[in-house]
């Protein structure tokens, strides 16, 4: 296992030490693992290409780290809990040696439908085990996942397949939540009728049991297929710099994009990030709430924590059903001791009241977690001392899908803590702050573009099929960094506060979403002639989206309109991205040489029209003021 720290002093040092020899350091965490053959070369960058390679040479199987290396020592420790939507439904258990039998099973399956090493498998799937283990199942291969977040609409998932062009689709017939059964199976039809050509499989799961339409020429029974095979199936060796897995995120333009991750080094850094953020120690039961469909949960559900040999906790259902204390009395249920959720959830919860979480026994968590926005003060206080009873550390966890893993962070009972603040780089992190001039800011107590200097094992290695597209993105901004998109801030003291992002790019309840995406899909709606799309200060969600529109012809009803752009929206991206506040205009602000000024509409829609700063030089300065009176307020 890589080294934990256990105090302030050696998380200084070991700090020190990775900063100033990063290849021994990172080769002494890898070699903690198990290698069919030893690396040739620790690391090769150069980031004006981009080109990084971590271990090469290296041969690894990510599943035998996460399965087969645990067998002898805890091959009946349970590996995964399995926390149904449905709390009075049985709750299902893997062990490391359970879960190694059905990911092979799974693994021995996919080969018999002619998925073969670099194939790519899309998911498209709740949060059953069946989905964790078809995801490891294509690591035991060399199939390269690609798993799209369940509530992503036929179009998002159709463009999705065909941009990785998916092999295969492995999906569930329905997905339980809440109250709610939701169509998953009917909604990957209706992406391969959108002409995903590539993809000669779906591998359905029955979840639920339901009608679904059956094409006998695609369609497959995940258990008619699963079932029959052996359990046994040889890791293919992966060159550490293979490709594991594609995960989408959205950026500033166009399409999302295809973040990819290799084995080798994304292995060692999620391993390494898992045991010293958490501090989890053997016999710990931890529990990340995300999706899988998210970086949170391929990361720190699936590879980092089984990898550590950890209990990890997958949970199946929402954080309101059947009440608002569910997370609570899940905590309770299996006496949790590391709980890992976003500040969406925390704010929603805490809106709801303290009965619910008053109501359950959390003496066993240790740890408390947050992550994919910034939590504010609030919602830290709460969280800290409803939940956390002021005891556990909260850790404020700052990273990114492209990051691959938690870059700055408190670590728990060594560094200390404080609210809104991501605070410390981990080990092997060197975050910068640069003006946007690309001048390194050294002082303390500033503000700057956060970007880091230095390759860490489990960044991203390219976009996929559009090297461009990476380089362009993250490193053409500022020579020799890597830049985030997020501007931060650090104190006297060197931690680090994360503000949000200086580019195009909202988040909506720890969901990133490009304006210009929402903005094309709004623009579908037949009635809309142009529209802009900005995040505005949101109670629950941290940002809620607020769209302008201008339409061609006279809208009789705008409660009608309103609701067929939400649906225009829905099914263009998913039910995530509708807009909360759809206000119609007649002209948008815009700077001389055409561009919307969205510094102003930002302004306006955060009711903050005070100091809108000099808007003589606009184009069209007295659309401002009519923007302004049509301000929607709720
Ligand atoms: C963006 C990345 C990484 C897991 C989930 C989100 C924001 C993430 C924090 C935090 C403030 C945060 C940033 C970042 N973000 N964590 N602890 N404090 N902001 O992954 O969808 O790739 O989004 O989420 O703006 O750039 P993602």
């Amino acid at each position: 296992m890589p080294l934990q720290i256990s105090s302030l002093e050696e998380y200084q040092s070991v700090y020190q030490q990775s900063i100033r020899e990063p290849e021994a350091f990172w080769a002494a965490q890898a070699e903690t693992f198990y290698w069919q053959k030893k690396w040739d070369k620790v690391l090769e960058w150069d980031f004006k290409k981009p080109d990084v390679k971590w271990f090469s040479g290296g041969k690894l199987n990510i599943t035998e780290n996460c399965l087969d290396r645990h067998l002898e020592s805890k091959g009946d420790q349970t590996a995964i809990i399995w926390e149904p939507n449905d709390p009075n439904e049985t709750v299902k258990k893997y062990t490391f040696r359970e879960l190694h039998a059905a990911v092979c099973k799974a693994a021995n399956a996919l080969k018999v439908l002619g998925i073969e090493k670099g194939d790519r498998v899309c998911f498209y799937m709740p949060m059953v085990p069946e989905l964790a283990i078809g995801v490891l199942a294509c690591a035991r291969i060399g199939a390269v996942h690609s798993v799209v977040f369940a509530g992503f609409s036929a179009n998002a998932l159709a463009d999705r397949i065909k941009d990785a062009t998916c092999k295969m689709v492995i999906c569930s017939d329905f997905n339980k939540r809440g109250q709610k059964v939701i169509p998953v199976k009917s909604v990957v039809d209706e992406a391969i009728a959108l002409g995903c050509s590539s993809v000669e499989t779906v591998l359905v799961h029955k979840n639920t049991g339901g009608d679904i339409v059956w094409d006998e020429k695609i369609d497959q029974w995940w258990h008619n297929i699963v079932d029959i095979q052996t359990p046994q199936c040889p890791a293919e060796p992966m060159d550490a710099e293979d490709m594991l897995f594609i995960l989408y995120t959205s950026g500033s333009t166009g399409k999302p994009k295809g973040v990819v991750h290799t084995c080798g080094g994304y292995m060692v850094y999620t391993t390494f990030s898992f045991k010293n953020v958490f501090q989890y120690k053997e016999g710990d039961v931890y529990w990340c709430t995300a999706d899988i469909g998210w970086i949170t949960g391929h990361s720190y559900i699936v590879y980092g924590p089984l990898s550590a040999g950890a209990t990890t906790i997958m949970f199946e259902g929402v954080p309101t059903f059947p009440d608002a204390g569910r997370f609570w009395q899940i905590c309770d249920k299996h006496k949790v001791n590391q709980f890992y959720t976003a500040p969406t959830a925390i704010r929603a919860l805490m809106a709801k009241g303290d009965e619910f979480v008053d109501a359950y026994d959390l003496s066993s968590l240790k740890v408390i977690g947050s992550v994919g926005e910034p939590i504010n003060e609030e919602a830290w206080h709460w969280y800290n001392e409803k939940v956390g009873k002021k005891r556990c550390p909260i850790v404020d966890t700052w990273w990114q899908t492209e990051t691959g893993g938690i870059m700055i962070t408190p670590l728990p009972n060594i560094t200390d803590t404080k609210p809104c603040y991501a605070a410390y780089p981990m080990p092997g992190i060197q975050p910068v702050l640069l003006d946007s001039d690309g001048n390194e800011i050294t002082e303390n107590e500033a503000e700057g573009l956060l970007c880091v200097r230095f390759p860490w094992p489990s960044m991203l290695r390219t976009t996929y099929g559009d090297h461009e597209r990476c380089k362009n993105t993250y490193f053409a901004a500022f020579e020799n960094h890597y830049f985030t998109g997020d501007g931060a801030r650090r104190d006297a003291d060197g931690r680090y506060r994360i503000i949000g992002r200086v580019d195009d790019v909202i988040n909506v309840s720890g969901h990133r979403m490009g304006t210009a995406e929402v903005e094309n899909a709004i623009n579908e709606h037949s009635n809309v002639v142009e529209s802009a799309v900005v995040g505005y200060p949101h109670a629950i969600k941290g940002q809620g989206i607020y769209a302008y529109v201008i339409v061609n012809e006279t809208v009789s009803d705008e409660t009608v309109f309103r609701t067929e752009v939400c649906e225009v929206v829905r099914r263009e991206i998913g039910a995530i991205a509708k807009p909360d506040k759809i206000q119609l205009v007649s002209g948008l602000p815009k700077t001389r040489s055409g561009k919307i000024m969205r510094r102003i509409l930002r302004k306006i829609a955060a009711n903050d029209t005070e100091n809108l700063g000099d808007v003589s030089t606009l184009l069209n300065p007295d659309i401002v003021e009519s923007v302004i009176e049509g301000r929607l307020k709720e």
